[in-house]
């Protein structure tokens, strides 16, 4: 541990001890989530089961609810419920990370977590810092008690990536498979086209570049925080591309974040299958997935960078959330992603409708319908289509169409300022903030559908 890293690590307790309080007035602040404690929060980062713990890491401005530079705080669990926010586990201290600790993922063997993650410099100087002016590290760091990293080493620096890109190369996402380990990294090319680059290393240290991964037509010009695996015997290749067209029913974000099924070998000759959109919702970024044994999980960020609307909770000091953990299952061709059983454990007794604030609620027989929500947020869907808009309190958010098919079951998990909107056992998922009156409560429903409707509790998180 270095003199700045015991520096960083008193400035943000003390940032935490001081902001916390005014962060918990917030009537904003959610109930079933995990956020930052005090300022900003982006992408989940080493998504993990090591031993008995789930550990949540994600990319953290304690400083600033507005981003600012980056560390890697930490969250653990043993149920998905019951959490332990424990002190940041990376901090921007190295030579090759002082501009932020970036995102990146988790490998766990025999009980030892190897984080790889991006370590960002900014030059000093007259630079565009998309192709000159910017060090892309991929570092390692190994932590053998779940709370602290033992070691921390540079593994390759821009020279080290194939030629033909930008100084855009990071999040890389490590995995165990066939008797080899394998990390993608999402990539900007100098002729502005997202690729994943595929490296492969038998020591977990020395990497080679063995495959690049992208479409036969430029699809977008950057592809962030990647993930690969296998799901029910299909190949998957998740990403978030920026810069990809809008329309009036895809694409609608400021960026997307989808996946492709990748047929063939990711090591060699593949191809990849239709692109398709995790989310139609407002807020939702740069997921990560993991194996918990046979089922695989995902968090997602519940925001947008550079999206036109605000959360008012920035004047409380503290931004965005992670999405619920869900269970990632693979049918007729397409992901399903559905919030993780554990969630349940949340449910406290049946409320009714014209109460409802913080719940989850079921409905199923209903072809065609709509509701509304808290007096803010309008959802209406058939013949194939769902909207979903706001009367008020969308803060800046306006509407957002999703082609959903014929909608046989809905499950939305609302908390004080988030919707998770579940088509079809997790088809279609729209996912959103929301910021209606604090005392705004109820759901009113046009058109048939048997409902379920629970209110929901709170996770409890030790600090
Ligand atoms: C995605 C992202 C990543 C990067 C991180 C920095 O939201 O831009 O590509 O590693 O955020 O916080």
């Amino acid at each position: 541990m270095n003199a700045l890293h015991r520096d960083l690590a008193r400035l943000v307790a003390e940032a935490e001890r001081q902001g916390l309080a005014r962060a918990e007035q917030d009537p904003y602040r959610l109930r079933f989530h995990l956020m930052p404690p005090v300022g900003w929060m982006n992408d989940p980062n080493g998504l993990c089961r090591c031993g008995d713990w789930y550990h949540v890491f994600y990319q953290y401005g304690p400083f600033d609810s507005t981003g600012g530079v980056k560390h890697w705080g930490h969250y653990r669990s043993r149920d998905l419920v019951q959490w332990e926010q424990l002190p940041p586990l990376l901090y921007p201290d190295q030579t090759w990370d002082l501009h932020g600790v970036y995102s990146g993922s988790a490998l766990v063997e025999d009980g030892v977590m190897y984080l790889y993650y991006t370590g960002n410099v900014k030059h000093p100087g007259d630079f565009d810092y998309v192709t000159e002016g910017r060090g892309h590290n991929t570092a390692l760091a190994v932590c053998r008690d779940g709370v602290t990293a033992q070691s921390n080493e540079l593994l390759l620096e821009n020279r080290d990536y194939p030629a033909g890109l930008t100084c855009h190369v990071r999040d890389p996402k490590v995995f165990a498979y066939d008797g080899a380990y394998y990390m993608v990294q999402g990539a900007r090319t100098l002729e502005n086209r997202g690729e994943l680059l595929v490296f492969e290393s038998r020591d977990k240290r020395h990497w080679t570049h063995i495959n690049t991964i992208t479409t036969p037509d430029a699809f977008g010009y950057m592809w962030e925080c990647p993930d690969l695996f296998e799901l029910n015997g299909q190949w998957v290749a998740v990403c978030s591309p920026q810069g990809v067209e809008h329309g009036r029913d895809t694409f609608q974000n400021v960026y997307s974040c989808g996946y492709f099924p990748l047929d063939g070998d990711f090591r060699s000759a593949y191809t990849l299958g239709a692109y398709r959109e995790m989310d139609t919702g407002f807020d939702f970024y740069a997921p990560q997935t993991f194996l918990d044994g046979e089922r695989r999980l995902l968090i997602g960020w519940m925001g947008m960078p550079d999206a036109p609307y605000e959360n008012p909770t920035v004047a409380y000091g503290w931004q965005h959330a992670m999405t619920v953990p869900c269970r990632c299952d693979w049918q007729n061709g397409r992901m399903l992603r559905y919030p993780a059983a554990e969630l349940e454990a949340l449910r406290r007794g049946p409320v009714e409708a014209g109460d409802a604030a913080v719940f989850d609620l079921e409905l199923t027989d209903c072809a065609k319908g709509g509701l509304v929500i808290r007096d803010s947020a309008v959802l209406e869907w058939g013949q194939g289509e769902m909207t979903l808009s706001f009367t008020g309190g969308g803060a800046g958010r306006t509407v957002r169409h999703a082609k959903v098919g014929e909608v046989r079951a809905l499950r939305i998990l609302a908390d004080t300022s988030s919707l998770e909107i579940f088509v079809n056992h997790g088809e279609s998922v729209l996912t959103t903030r929301y910021y209606p009156r604090p005392d705004a409560r109820g759901v009113r429903f046009t058109g048939k559908g048997k409902v379920r409707l629970w209110e929901m509790g709170s996770l409890t998180i030790k600090r």
